[in-house]
């Protein structure tokens, strides 16, 4: 059984709507509803928190309501993607009992097409490596430039991985490795599997997909509309 955090602190800047991204509509739901719903039916979840921007906390507690059986809960966002996960895993020890050694499945609230593959692979790893992330293959050829005009480095295709979520570890092994990187290192870095990986811990890749976009930009919905009428 695994324990889920969905991270949805941010205020979608780059999307530019009058509303975190997370809450706007995608074919009649809030795109945070069917992320929610993706882990709901899952087996081996056993309970949700919501990491959500605190302008946006009773927003939120409405649109839970009393929905999802009792098995989503709430707390507040934090300043940057790891505060967020933070706040998440206080309220679980807090508020659930969970142990250090427990499995978190975080996850992005604005990727609403997680499939019951990755959880389900997110939890095996956890069997061989201290943090899993889901990864796809690079389509593009990816350049190295310090300034963003002039390349210093073509990296080999084939070894580079786009990185999605879930991204996986036990509630014990986050704390300990946010107490050893700087506060500049856990601003600068808002990925969690980087700093794992700074932190000389074992990163392992499951099985991203193509269909587990992440809303960014406005045209995102295009895709993501097509890909719900696609049953994704
Ligand atoms: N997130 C979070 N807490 C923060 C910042 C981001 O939980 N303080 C979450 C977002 O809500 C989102 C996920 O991290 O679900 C991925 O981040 P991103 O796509 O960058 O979302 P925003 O920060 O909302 O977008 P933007 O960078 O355009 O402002």
């Amino acid at each position: 059984m695994a324990l889920v955090g969905i991270v949805a602190g941010g205020i979608g800047s780059r999307m530019g709507a009058d509303m975190p991204k997370q809450f706007l509509d995608l074919c009649g739901e809030p795109v945070i509803i069917h992320t929610i719903k993706r882990f709901v039916s899952h087996k081996s979840v056993e309970s949700i928190i919501v990491g959500v921007n605190p302008n946006w906390y009773d927003y939120m507690k409405d649109l839970i309501g009393s929905n999802f059986d009792g098995k989503v809960y709430l707390t507040t966002g934090g300043q940057d993607r790891n505060d967020t996960i933070t706040n998440i895993i206080e309220f679980a020890k807090k508020n659930l009992g969970a142990e250090d050694n427990e499995i978190l499945i975080t996850h992005d609230a604005v990727r609403p097409f997680v499939s019951h593959k990755m959880i389900d692979d997110s939890i095996s790893a956890m069997e061989y490596c201290d943090i899993c992330t889901a990864a796809v293959p690079a389509t593009d050829t990816v350049i190295f430039s310090n300034d963003g005009r002039i390349a210093s480095d073509f990296p080999l295709r084939k070894n580079i991985f786009m990185v999605q979520t879930p991204q996986t570890f036990r509630l014990g092994n986050f704390t300990d490795m946010l107490k050893a990187v700087t506060e500049e290192e856990k601003r600068e870095v808002t990925d969690a599997c980087r700093l794992f990986h700074m932190n000389g811990r074992r990163v392992y890749m499951i099985d991203g997909d193509g269909t587990n976009i992440k809303l960014t930009y406005p045209n995102d919905f295009e895709t993501a509309k097509t890909i719900l009428l696609h049953n994704a």
